[in-house]
């Protein structure tokens, strides 16, 4: 094993890593039972950094009974609402006594800057289970008058689903983690989660805060291993009521056709190709910032990345310059280092499909501004990349890309308005965002964008109580805020005859 020698890893975070891993199933530490691993690559410098089980279906198989159990009777079944609130507190609570041990480890395992992953990645997540923490005690169903002749008592109670499987990406590891199961929790499900294979650590670091903070045995499983093998049997169990998947759309469209045996029910959270459009009287400063962020924060590996800027003529020269200056300062390098802008991307695949869009687009016809090739002599790293001219049926513009490169379109007067319905014009539909000073125009425009997330001079507008999700092909469903808890629960109605 090697860790980057330059850097100051605490000593936690050392042990953590050096320590073999195993998997968390029915509050013990186990390997896959047929023995195998996967190893797990340290993406700033594409040296093995340690090896997780590479658990199968037959893992699953144990995990799931394990959670089956876990919900149907018991401890956790009979918990009641204070108590399940007071151990998601519990658990926010550790996340941030180690926030700095679990960003080091994200940083390591997926590339990504170390304060991006300390203040973005953990705090929301300690954040979101403190939101989610006070659900649990105002989870309710309603009284109803029936019209029925003779009388009766009628009222509903909203239950937990069930038993939960939960398949997460690289991108936001252990935030995608708590924000699947922060909510599952508060509703009183029991979980099956699989981390991607790519970066399992932390998930596993969450499993160990779970059982100190004291959540009964088979309430959160986490089972290590590849996507086609343990994922896949995860969605296509039949004693799972539920799955919740975030990823590409291409697997989310499999994991439905899995869950189609036994209808468990699905969410997913799918990919993006999130429009930014710039009117002639935005504030090009602010613009620029926001802009910037939108499409390189995490080195464009954000489903919400703002991959896709529409610019009116008049003042796109002057915001591309902006934008290419700040393409250019920033600074790239391995996580760890503190003051690093733009990590690596995931894996050597991810860099290899990133340059291959670019040259595409390239071919397509775009013009490079900046950017356009890897960068360093190891790891994973892609240069901040803008391509000016693209236009709507390039694939560059279609697809999603996932990597710090953005395409530009101008726009004019004239095309103000077919600028809108370009913009609605891909396969997704999960974010947008539109400059302008025009108080009226933000809002007409924000109406007419398919999109689940809109950001009014700002592009990611992320919160725990602010449902988030995606139109078309972005995905099913709404997380965060009370619409996640609805994913969690089911409705029983109850009738009385008086
Ligand atoms: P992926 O969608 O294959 O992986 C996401 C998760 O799904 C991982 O945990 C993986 O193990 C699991 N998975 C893979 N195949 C599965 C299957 N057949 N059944 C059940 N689970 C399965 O994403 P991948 O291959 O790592 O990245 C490819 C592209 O997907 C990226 O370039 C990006 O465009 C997109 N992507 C989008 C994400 C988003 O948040 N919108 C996150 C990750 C990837
Ligand atoms: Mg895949």
């Amino acid at each position: 094993m090697t860790l980057d020698s330059a850097q100051q890893l605490l000593e936690s975070t050392r042990k953590f890593i050096s320590a073999p891993h195993k998997m968390f199933i029915n509050g013990d530490w186990v390997g896959a039972i047929n023995g195998d691993f996967l190893e797990v690559i340290n993406p700033a410098n594409g040296n093995p950094l340690t090896r997780v089980p590479a658990g199968t279906s037959e893992d699953i198989a144990v995990a799931v009974k394990a959670a089956r159990i876990a919900f149907e009777q018991g401890e956790w079944a009979d918990m009641t609402p204070a108590s399940r609130s007071k151990l998601l507190w519990k658990l926010a609570d550790l996340i941030e006594a180690n926030a700095d041990e679990i960003a080091q480890i994200e940083s390591l395992d997926n590339g990504k800057p170390v304060n991006d992953a300390r203040w973005g990645d953990i705090a929301f997540s300690y954040e979101l289970l403190r939101y989610m923490a006070g659900w649990c005690t105002k989870i309710c169903g309603q009284t109803i008058p029936l019209s029925a002749a003779a009388p009766f008592h009628a009222y509903t109670l909203r239950t937990p689903v069930g038993v939960c499987g939960q398949i997460v990406p690289w991108n936001f590891s252990f935030m995608m983690a708590v924000w699947k199961i922060a909510p599952a929790l508060a509703a009183g499900c029991t979980i099956v989660l699989k981390p991607a294979e790519q970066t399992p650590l932390t998930a596993l670091r969450l499993a160990e805060l779970i059982a100190e903070a004291g959540f009964p045995r088979g309430v959160v499983n986490v089972v290590t291993g590849y996507g086609e093998h343990a994922g896949a049997a995860l969605a296509a169990h039949p004693d799972v009521d539920k799955i919740a998947f975030t990823g590409s759309t291409e697997v989310g469209k499999k994991i439905l056709t899995a869950a189609g045996d036994n209808l468990k029910k699905v969410s997913l959270e799918l990919g993006g190709k999130s429009p930014m459009i710039v009117f002639k009287d935005a504030d090009l400063a602010k613009a620029a910032l926001a802009i910037a962020s939108g499409i390189f924060y995490n080195t464009g590996q954000t489903c919400t990345a703002g991959t896709r800027l529409y610019v009116h003529d008049a003042i796109a020269d002057e915001l591309l310059a902006a934008l290419v200056q700040q393409a250019q300062q920033l600074k790239i390098g391995p996580g760890l280092s503190t003051d690093t802008q733009m990590g690596p991307l995931v894996s050597k695949e991810q860099q290899q499909r990133v340059c291959d869009y670019i040259t595409l687009g390239l071919q397509e016809g775009a013009t490079l501004l900046t950017g356009g090739k890897c960068w360093g002599k190891e790891g994973f790293y892609v240069e901040p990349t803008i391509l000016d001219n693209t236009t709507i049926n390039m694939r560059v513009v279609q697809e999603e890309i996932f990597g710090p490169v953005l395409c530009v379109t101008r726009f004019s007067d004239e095309q103000e308005n077919d600028i809108i319905s370009q913009a609605n014009a891909t396969p997704y539909g999960l974010a947008a965002s539109i400059f302008t000073q025009d108080v009226s125009r933000a809002h007409l425009v924000a109406k007419r964008l398919k999109a689940g997330t809109i950001g009014i001079n700002t592009h990611h507008v992320i919160d725990p109580a602010l449902p988030f999700g995606g139109f078309k092909q972005s995905g099913w469903g709404r997380e965060m805020g009370w619409e996640a808890i609805e994913l969690y629960t089911e409705i029983r109605s109850v009738g009385v005859a008086l």
